[in-house]
């Protein structure tokens, strides 16, 4: 594997406008992903993650917007480039598959037409040679008898069919990095695993960089080469994802570990993490995780903004990690 940077995200701060107030989303996140490799997201629900995807391709919703850092793309700052050059970028150079397919595709539009449009408008192919592309492209993402379904309609389609479809208009123009945000969380279980090898599978025939958004660590484990988990819109613990399963460096990402359905196929009870995560605007000064954290003392957890610390690879974003990690953080 190269380690080429393709990607990299310094200091991206996401803040949400309403009625004249500024709701702080996301803060302070720094990652890179680099060719080849695969990246899982998780956190909680609400934790930023998809905030955080959406900001990578400058698709952040209305009344939201990023208000510091940067998101370097190959030598481009895509924070505060301007439509065009995003737009440009946006499916070729960077692609997004999100949960809902049909959040993608028009329902209006023969399916195949749907990925020939892409084709046509980043590559610059010709009407026909664009539709024979597309047929194999449909093809290439297990999609049967494509020739036939080019010209049907995405309701035609079951979800994972559709599923595939998306993957490959994200995929059309072979672009050096793909954000999957939840793109099995809709599917049954059987298609899931599927879908999860089509896209390990096309990562590394594309060798482009993945970041996966996921709630599952198990699918983490099973196809992503590091790790990086996020909580009340902090990026609190990332490294190589063998090294964070076998010794998590923050209480928090231990109590995911903790809690992950696996465990209890391992005869071990899934704990649930007591408490909720904080909303945004209520995030503390010091570590947002420290009413739900069993290592917290108020000095030095809440008493001051906690910085990320890196050892080698891992960086980790806990006030007590020093001592704890010489401890064994305990799950
Ligand atoms: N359009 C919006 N305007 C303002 N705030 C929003 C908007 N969309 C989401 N948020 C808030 O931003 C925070 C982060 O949301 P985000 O969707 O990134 O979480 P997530 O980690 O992707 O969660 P999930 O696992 O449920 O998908 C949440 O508190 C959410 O309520
Ligand atoms: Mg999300």
């Amino acid at each position: 594997m190269t380690t080429d940077r393709i990607l990299e995200v310094e200091g991206l701060s996401i803040a949400a406008r309403s009625g004249g107030r500024t709701i702080p989303l996301v803060h302070d996140v720094s990652f890179r992903l680099d060719a080849g490799e695969a990246v899982g997201l998780v956190g909680e629900s609400g934790s930023g993650k998809s905030m955080t995807a959406l900001a990578l391709l400058g698709l952040l919703p209305r009344g939201v917007a990023v208000t510091a850092g940067s998101v370097r793309l190959g030598g481009v700052d895509l924070v505060g480039a301007d439509r065009r050059t995003l737009a440009d970028i946006r499916g070729r150079r960077i692609a997004m598959v999100f949960q809902d397919p049909m959040a993608s595709l028009n329902p209006a539009i023969p399916v195949g037409e749907q990925v020939a449009e892409v084709l046509r408008r980043h590559l610059g192919l010709a009407r026909k040679p664009a539709a024979r592309r597309a047929i194999e492209l449909l093809g290439a993402v297990g999609i049967r008898e494509p020739h036939r379904r080019t010209g049907e309609y995405p309701h035609t389609f079951s979800g994972g069919m559709r599923q595939r479809a998306m993957i490959a208009m994200a995929l059309a123009c072979e672009p050096a990095v793909l954000i999957a945000d939840e793109p099995t969380t809709a599917l049954d279980v059987t298609v899931q695993a599927r879908i999860l090898e089509l896209l390990v599978r096309m990562q590394d025939e594309l060798g482009m960089a993945m970041l996966l958004v996921t709630h599952d660590l198990g699918v983490v484990a099973g196809t992503c080469h590091r790790l990086a988990v996020m909580y009340a819109g902090r990026l609190i613990e990332e490294g190589e994802v063998g090294e964070v399963f076998d010794a998590p460096y923050h209480p928090y990402t231990a109590a995911l570990l903790a809690a992950a359905p696996e465990n209890a196929m391992h005869g071990r009870k899934p704990a649930a993490i007591p408490g909720v995560v904080p909303a945004p605007g209520a995030f503390p000064l010091g570590c947002p995780f420290s009413p739900r954290c069993s290592h917290a003392r108020p000095d030095p957890c809440d008493s001051t903004p906690v910085e990320v610390r890196t050892t080698g690879s891992r960086r980790v974003r806990c006030a007590r990690s020093r001592e704890l990690t010489l401890a064994g953080v305990e799950r």
